[in-house]
């Protein structure tokens, strides 16, 4: 899962995907294409929507994804057309490039739709993002299991 900043959305897919999953069976992490906020815990506004439906993302901490990223993962889920373009900025061969979606194409697919990055905006967008995410999140659990 990965966002730019790896605070707000990536967090919250990796959280809701986690609780969806098979601990045994899927590993399920996220990143940012930027740096800004590695080492750093999720946003207050994420860690609260989560909490609010009963997961905590406290665990987490920002990492910026890395081209190595792309052997270590199945898949890729970019939240905005902006981060997949930068995710595949950095891949090295065509299997690397088919590894990446963007996550809204799986409950919208060719819509190209953006999860709006709520950073600047107030706890709504927050609301907003947790719901498209959930949504995705079960789209993803049904590919999974096919
Ligand atoms: P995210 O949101 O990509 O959903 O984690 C953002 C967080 C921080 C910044 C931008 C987007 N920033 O510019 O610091």
């Amino acid at each position: 899962m990965v966002c730019l900043g790896n605070i707000c959305r990536s967090p919250l897919a990796e959280g809701i995907l986690k609780s969806k999953v098979d601990p045994d069976q899927v590993f399920v992490d996220s990143a940012g294409t930027g740096d800004w906020h590695i080492g750093q815990l999720p946003d207050p506004r994420s860690v609260k929507i989560a909490k609010e439906h009963g997961l905590d993302i406290t665990d987490q901490r920002g990492r910026q994804f890395s081209r190595a990223d792309f052997a270590d993962y199945d898949l890729i889920y970019a939240m905005d057309n902006s981060n997949y373009k930068d995710i595949l900025s950095l891949a090295g061969n065509e299997e690397d490039k088919n590894k990446v979606q963007l996550i809204l194409n799986e409950v919208f697919p060719g819509d190209d739709l953006d999860v709006p990055d709520p950073y600047t905006g107030g706890e709504s967008g927050f609301k907003r993002v947790y719901d498209m995410l959930d949504q995705a999140t079960d789209k993803i659990l049904e590919k999974l299991k096919s």
